[in-house]
């Protein structure tokens, strides 16, 4: 930390408690929510300028992300990643919910196998059965320095011939930014077999410091069998205005990727299409930032874990603001989930969701200010006194 060095604000609870969204309505007032992958940090003022501009031209109307939306992706992606996309390899969908579940339906026939590795988001379990796939699981390994990509169990699943592989890169709910070497194994195998990757990389702008995130889309090999999901709705806190985008590498996967129902991209948010731009193009300096805090956040929690719940064990992420703590020693299945928000009245996301290796876990959002972790992980250990 340097003394130039400014954390982002966070609004006290009385304010945050206005906010409508799911995450400070989920739960009644006397609980604190750590739940859902919303940030409880302000608006970066480029997305704030943009949004509050549509509002003053009445400029509330249907989407149109060409030619503005591939080509702040595109810089964005040479900056950060040094990363060379092709704007017009971009297009927008309205999340990446709906980008995965419409690529697994034209990349996949009904009743074919899509593999996934819990633990992971809960809702690439319901991705894979909304396409009418049949679901496959590769769990990732927990070695001593933390949870990896299991290439023997993949290999199980690959060998018989899936239609497509979700890899989550970097892997919520575990933090993981898989290294250019795993990613490299993985395409390997994937050439092997004949299996198409679908890369979320939706936590990609979030890889905290010390990590380094590499795009699937440039690791040799991948492009022929690879689409990638991407948004700015994580790192910008935009996930209510509906943007995210496809994009691929090679004249296969975009002929494939063609097949999608041209509609799609009319169910893209404009304020989503405005708000992403301004981030990508305008974003930069904001992201730094909240970067640092993050880090700092990171910190915070160990010291904290530390001191007053000296059972749970974690690997602290290597990007986002998700800490999956291995509570364990509080009781098995949701039980700690449930200990700590019926005695601690702290809500955080009950292991089990992200699949079986999740028995015992939880998973806390730590993209808040240093007050509520303090009372939150104090509550925390009062519930398991
Ligand atoms: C790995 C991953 N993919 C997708 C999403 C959801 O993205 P969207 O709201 O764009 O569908 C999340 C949300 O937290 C996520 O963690």
């Amino acid at each position: 930390m340097t003394s130039e060095t400014r954390w982002l604000p966070v609004d006290g609870l009385e304010t945050l408690r206005l906010r409508k969204s799911a995450k400070w309505r989920t739960y009644p007032a006397d609980v604190l929510p750590l739940t859902v992958a919303e940030m409880d940090f302000g608006l970066a003022p480029p997305v704030q300028e943009a949004l509050r501009a549509a509002v003053e031209r009445s400029d509330t109307g249907y989407a149109m992300p060409a030619p503005e939306l591939g080509g702040a992706f595109a810089d964005f992606a040479r900056r950060r990643w040094s990363w060379n996309v092709d704007p017009e390899a971009v297009a927008a969908v309205p999340d990446v919910g709906v980008g995965v579940v419409e690529l697994l339906r034209v990349l996949a026939h009904p009743g074919d196998a899509v593999v996934i590795s819990p633990p992971v988001y809960p809702p690439f379990f319901e991705w894979a059965s909304e396409a009418r796939t049949r679901l496959v699981e590769a769990p990732l390994r927990l070695n001593e320095v933390g949870w990896r990509l299991d290439f023997d169990e993949l290999e199980k699943a690959f060998a018989a011939h899936p239609a497509v592989y979700v890899l989550c890169n970097p892997h919520n709910p575990v933090g993981r930014v898989h290294s250019s070497e795993e990613l490299a194994t993985l395409a390997g195998l994937a050439c092997r077999y004949g299996v198409t990757i679908v890369s979320d990389e939706i936590h990609a702008p979030l890889a905290l410091p010390g990590a380094t995130f590499t795009p699937m889309l440039t690791v040799p090999g991948a492009a022929a069998i690879t689409v990638s999901v991407l948004s700015a709705s994580k790192a910008w806190n935009l996930a209510g205005l509906k943007c995210a985008v496809i994009v691929t590498a090679s004249e296969e996967m975009a002929s494939r990727v063609n097949l999608l129902p041209p509609d799609v991209r009319w169910r893209t948010g404009h304020f989503g299409v405005l708000a992403t731009v301004a981030a990508f193009a305008d974003g930069g300096s904001w992201l730094d930032e909240l970067l640092s805090t993050l880090e700092q956040r990171r910190t915070l929690l160990t010291g904290l874990l530390h001191d007053r719940l000296p059972e749970v064990t974690w690997q602290a992420p290597e990007a986002t603001f998700l800490a999956w703590l291995d509570c364990r020693a509080f009781g098995d299945g949701d039980e700690p989930r449930d200990r700590f928000l019926e005695a601690g009245r702290v809500a955080l996301e009950p292991g089990l969701r992200f699949g079986h290796p999740g028995s015992g876990y939880v998973r806390l959002n730590f993209g808040t200010s240093a007050e509520i972790l303090d009372e939150a992980t104090a509550r925390m250990a009062r519930a398991v006194a």
